[in-house]
């Protein structure tokens, strides 16, 4: 089974990782897709957001890293992708799958949810969080893999004179 777990990633948390981790256990192959959230304002530019993802996953054989825009499951259609992998931490993130999801079935009833509850020590993890942690003079690399601690300090802290 081929499936797709799509989200802004801005940055890849541990939060992350755990679910991908689990879930490329599941799938015979997983690609991680960088979506675009209109909601959200990004820190990390695509490139930086595919370089972070791709050195964090590089020990897991069947997973792989794509950029898209436009419909999450019109990618999937595009990829051959028949699930959709999704992380929920809490009843708020449950809120937000549900419309999601549903939105997502009308679209295509062909391509299944399927969601991953976090591993409770994770579940507190967000990466705004950990962008107002690093923003603060905190070090994160408790919260995400160690190559995204790398290019954050590097983003943020080599743009420290803007804030
Ligand atoms: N599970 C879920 N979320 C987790 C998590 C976990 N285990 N661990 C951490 N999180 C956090 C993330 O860090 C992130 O935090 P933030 O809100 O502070 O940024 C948040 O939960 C979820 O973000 P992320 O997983 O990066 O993705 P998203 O929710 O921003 O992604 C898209 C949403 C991109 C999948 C969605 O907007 C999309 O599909 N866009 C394309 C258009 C589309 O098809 N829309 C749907 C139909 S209308």
């Amino acid at each position: 089974m081929k499936a797709c777990y799509p989200g802004t990633f801005d940055p890849l948390t541990n939060g992350h990782m755990d679910i991908i981790e689990r879930a490329a256990k599941i799938a015979d192959e997983l690609i991680v897709a960088i979506m675009v959230n209109p909601d959200k304002k990004v820190l990390f530019s695509v490139l930086e957001r595919i370089e972070m993802i791709k050195e964090s996953v590089s020990h897991l054989s069947n997973v792989s890293v794509v950029a898209a825009e436009g419909l999450t499951v019109d990618l999937c259609r595009r990829l051959g992708a028949s699930v959709l992998i999704r992380g929920i931490r809490a009843v708020m993130d449950y809120e937000y799958e549900l419309q999601q999801s549903t939105a997502n079935m009308m679209l295509d009833d062909t391509i299944e949810s399927i969601f991953l509850i976090a591993t409770p020590e994770l579940s507190f993890i967000s990466s705004s969080v950990v962008k107002n942690l690093v923003l603060c003079g905190g070090d994160a690399e408790k919260f995400v893999p160690a190559s995204v601690n790398r290019i954050l300090k590097e983003k943020i802290h080599g743009n420290r004179s803007g804030f």
